[in-house]
């Protein structure tokens, strides 16, 4: 059997059997495995090199399913689930017991959350376990938004790779937690605070990293696409750069005499959001000695951009 194709059946059957199956979702791909098989679950961490202080994000088909999970949900989270499930938006609850601690690192609450896409919904439902699912890349290194990113990467060592096309959002989801007296987001994302706002008014953003941080996904270097990258006005950095192999992610700008990546020739945020990690990866292919790049609008999903570019560029 190939490893990647798009056999839901053959993708229940493995993770029922304990094993692990990458998934696609809207946001990245997800390293799946059965939430309720512990050995399964320490699986996950070892072929990510994950470290088990980093707790895991637990995938369900619907809202439903969090009665027997998470407990105490504020109308707020209750909220964000009606509008915004399915979607790029994880809620971070107390757990119940039925939530092991190997998948929280220990704490006493969970993240949850919906994907966004026809094939991994279909695999939730068909399912009578929830998921838990990081993304799909050894750990530090860029989230894979499409099938070959992953097989490149874990290939040899998960079981299946279900092949849902390419990411639409590219980015992971955003983290709100729901742990303390006031709403806080620990992980900007691919749905805009703003978005957020609108439903519930005003939300704290606590995403700066620590040695212990809230989301520990939110360590500083987590994004590196394994060479140097340097953010700031263009021109100016190809100056201080003379001599090296640069290459240029820029935002909407081409620059046709360089090795140059443009996110959104459209200047579409969303656009520049899905085309990111696919443009840091092209540019590890590309040999690049260093990557020069921009700020984009700190705005919407430009801040979740701004956010991974200012993480890749700290190694
Ligand atoms: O878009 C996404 O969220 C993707 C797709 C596959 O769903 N998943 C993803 O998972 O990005 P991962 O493991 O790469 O990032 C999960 C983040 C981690 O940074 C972790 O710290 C945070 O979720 N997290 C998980 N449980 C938490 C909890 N109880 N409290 C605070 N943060 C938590
Ligand atoms: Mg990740």
């Amino acid at each position: 059997m190939s490893k990647l194709g798009t056999n839901v059946r053959e993708a229940a059957k493995i993770l029922t059997e304990g094993g692990l199956v990458a998934i696609p979702t809207e946001t990245v791909y997800g390293l799946a495995a059965n939430a309720f098989n512990e050995a399964a679950i320490t699986k996950v961490f070892q072929v990510k090199n994950r470290p088990s202080f980093d707790p895991l994000i637990t995938h369900v088909a619907n809202k439903n399913e969090l009665n027997n999970l998470a407990k105490n949900i504020p109308p707020d989270a209750q909220k964000l689930m009606d509008v915004f499930w399915p979607g790029p938006l994880t809620i971070v609850l107390p757990k119940t017991e039925r939530i092991s601690d190997l998948i929280t690192s220990g704490l006493p609450s969970a993240a949850f959350r919906v994907p966004n896409h026809p094939i991994a919904l279909k695999l939730l439902r068909a399912l009578d376990f929830p998921l838990v699912a990081p993304s799909a890349n050894p750990f530090t290194y860029v989230s894979p938004t499409t099938a070959q990113h992953v097989e490149q990467q874990l290939g040899e060592k998960v079981d299946y790779i279900l092949d849902g096309g390419p990411c639409q959002v590219g980015l992971e989801s955003t983290i709100i937690s729901f742990t303390g007296n006031l709403p806080k987001v620990l992980r900007l994302g691919g749905l805009s605070i703003e978005e957020i706002e609108k439903e519930i008014g005003s939300v704290s953003v606590q995403t700066h990293s620590s040695s212990r941080p809230e989301a520990p996904g939110m360590l500083i270097n987590h994004y590196s696409p394994g060479i140097p990258l340097v953010i700031g006005e263009i021109d100016k950095l190809l100056k201080e750069n003379k001599g090296k192999k640069v290459g240029i992610i820029s935002y909407k700008k081409a620059f046709p005499d360089y090795i140059n990546t443009v996110l959104a020739p459209s200047e579409n945020m969303a656009e520049a959001a899905k085309n990111l990690f696919k443009a840091l990866r092209w540019m590890d292919d590309q040999k690049v000695e260093i990557i020069v790049t921009e700020w984009v609008p700190n705005e919407g999903l430009g801040r979740a951009i701004n956010d991974r570019l200012k993480r890749a560029a700290s190694n």
